[in-house]
C-alpha cells in the first residue's frame, strides 16, 4: 500500500519507518527543509534507540523515502497520515491543531482518487470532523474519508510499541475506510494484535483517556508515597501488593518525580480543557495535573532537606536531566522545575545525561555540563539520581564516596536498595521508603 506520512517528528518518523518495514511503500514529508535534507543525508534527528538502522535498511530496500513536494506524496497515497505537532496552546492549555488544520489544507488540494486521511497525532474529540470539513471545503470533489489512528508509542520503546502494540485503534465512519486501515495493519494480525474499530469520536478520545489513566496511576503511587514515609511504610511493596491485583495491574506504579515528557503533561491538561468547555469537568484529571505539577517542584525540597536545611553556596552533582531513559526529550522533564529551584537556592548544579545535554544546555544554561557520573559527582556535597538511565544502576559507591563532600545521596526512582547504600557510610534518600 502507498502510503504518506505529513510530519517527520517522532511519531511521523517512527510509524513510517515501521509501516516500511511491514512492506508498504512510504514517502515522509515535512515543511522543515534542514530536517528533509538531514534524513536524505541518512541522519536521525530525535535519538530513538533501531530506529537509525530500520531507517537505512528500509531506505536501502527502497520502502521509505523523504520530500519536501507533499503534493508529490499526498497524491499518489492510498493513505495519507497527519502527524504533525499539537502542542499545548499558550495561556490555556487548549491543543493547539493550527498545524494540523494547515496539513488539511495542504492534503485536500493535493488528492486525486480515493485517499483515506488519518490523524496520528493526539487530537481532541470533534477533530476528524474538522479535518473532514476542511478537506470537502478546499476540494469539494475530493473521494476521501478522515479516520482517527492515535499512537501509544513511548520514547525509548517506540519501535516495539509499533511492531508488537496491545492494541491498535481505528476510529472510522465507513466501510471503505476501514478495509483500508486493516490492510496497512495486515502484518499484525499474525500476531494477534487486537484491532479495535470504533467511530471517530470514541477514538479520539480513547486516546486521552488512556494517557489521562496512566498519568493517574502514577500520581496516585507517588501520593502514597508521601503517605508511606509518613506512616513508615515501603511503596515499593504497596505497589506489588497492589499491583499483583489483576484489576490493577502492576505496569505504571513506580513512584518518582512526577511524570514529565511530551505527552502526558500536554494531554492531561488538553483533556482537562475539553472536558470543562463540553460541561463534563473530569476532577480527577484537573487533580492529577496538579499534584503532578507541584510535586516537580517539591523534589527541590526534598534535595534541599537532604543536605541539611540549605544548598546556599554547595555544589549538587545530578545524574540524568531526561524525563525518562533512553531519550534525548526534555519536554516537561522534572529537572526543568528542579534545577531553576536549586539554583534559586543558592546551589551550583553539575550534571550529566547521556542523551540529554544537547536539549539541556537549552533550558539550563547555568549547569556545569560533565563528561560522566563521576565527573558531575566530583566535588559535589551532594549526589542525586533523577534518571533512572541503565549507566546509573550500578554506580561504584566507593568511587563515589571519594569524590563526595559529604556522602549524601538521593534517588529520586528508588534505584537502589536503602539497606546497601546505607551499609556502605552513605545518607541515602529514596522515595517513599519509610
Ligand atoms: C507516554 C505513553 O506511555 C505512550 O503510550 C504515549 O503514546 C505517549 O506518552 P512516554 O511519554 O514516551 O509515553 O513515556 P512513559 O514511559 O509513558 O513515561 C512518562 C512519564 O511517566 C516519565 O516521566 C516517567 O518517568 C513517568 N513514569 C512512568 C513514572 O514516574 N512512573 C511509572 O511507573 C511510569
Amino acid at each position: 500500500m502507498r502510503v504518506a506520512i505529513i510530519g517527520t517528528g517522532y511519531v511521523g518518523l517512527v510509524s513510517g519507518a515501521c509501516f516500511a518495514d511491514f512492506g508498504h511503500d512510504v514517502i515522509c514529508v515535512d515543511k522543515d527543509v534542514s530536517k528533509i535534507d538531514a534524513l536524505m543525508r541518512g541522519e536521525i534527528p530525535i535519538y530513538e534507540p533501531g530506529l537509525d538502522a530500520l531507517v537505512a535498511e528500509n531506505v536501502e530496500a527502497g520502502r521509505l523515502s523523504f520530500t519536501k513536494d507533499l503534493g508529490d506524496a499526498v497524491k499518489n497515497a492510498q493513505a495519507v497520515f497527519i502527524a504533525v505537532g499539537t502542542p499545548s496552546r499558550r495561556g490555556d492549555g487548549f491543543a493547539d491543531l493550527s498545524y494540523v488544520y494547515a496539513a488539511s489544507e495542504e492534503i485536500a488540494a493535493a488528492i486525486a482518487g480515493y485517499t483515506v486521511v488519518v490523524t496520528k497525532s493526539t487530537v481532541p474529540v470533534g477533530t476528524g470532523s474538522e479535518v473532514e470539513a476542511i478537506i470537502k471545503r478546499v476540494n469539494p470533489d475530493a473521494d476521501f474519508s478522515v479516520v482517527s489512528n492515535p499512537e501509544f508509542l513511548r520514547e525509548g520503546a517506540a519501535i516495539e510499541d509499533f511492531k508488537r502494540p496491545d492494541r491498535v485503534v481505528v476510529g472510522a465512519e465507513d466501510e471503505r475506510a476501514r478495509n483500508v486501515m486493516k490492510e496497512l495493519y495486515r502484518p499484525l494480525y499474525l500476531n494477534e494484535t487486537p484491532i479495535l474499530i470504533t467511530n471517530r469520536s470514541t477514538s479520539e478520545l480513547i486516546k486521552y483517556a488512556g494517557n489521562a489513566f496512566l498519568a493517574t496511576k502514577i500520581t496516585f503511587i507517588n501520593e502514597m508515597a508521601d503517605l508511606c514515609e509518613h506512616v513508615g511504610a515501603n511503596v515499593q511493596e504497596v505497589a506489588r501488593g497492589i499491583g499483583l491485583d489483576g484489576r490493577i495491574g502492576s505496569k505504571f506504579l513506580h513512584a518518582g518525580p512526577g511524570y514529565g515528557g511530551s505527552c502526558f503533561p500536554k494531554d492531561t491538561l488538553a483533556l482537562v480543557r475539553t472536558a470543562q468547555s463540553n460541561g463534563a469537568p473530569t476532577k480527577i484529571v484537573e487533580a492529577v495535573v496538579e499534584v503532578n505539577d507541584r510535586r516537580k517542584r517539591q523534589m527541590a525540597d526534598r534535595i534541599i532537606a537532604a543536605c541539611g536545611g540549605s544548598v546556599k553556596g554547595k555544589t549538587i552533582g545530578l545524574l540524568g536531566l531526561t524525563f525518562k531513559p533512553n531519550t534525548d526529550d526534555m519536554r516537561d522533564s522534572p529537572s526543568l522545575a528542579i534545577v531553576p529551584a536549586l539554583e534559586e537556592a543558592g546551589a551550583v548544579v553539575r550534571a550529566f545525561d547521556p542523551a540529554g545535554m544537547g536539549e539541556a544546555k537549552e533550558h539550563l544554561k547555568n549547569v556545569v555540563y560533565c563528561d560522566g557520573p563521576y565527573d558531575a559527582l566530583d566535588g559535589a556535597d551532594a549526589a542525586v539520581l533523577l534518571t533512572e538511565w541503565d549507566v546509573f544502576r550500578a554506580l561504584d559507591f566507593d568511587r563515589i564516596k571519594s569524590l563526595l563532600n559529604d556522602p549524601i545521596f538521593v534517588d529520586l526512582r528508588n534505584v537502589y536498595d536503602p539497606g546497601t547504600v546505607c551499609t556502605l557510610g552513605f545518607d541515602y534518600h529514596s522515595i517513599g521508603r519509610g
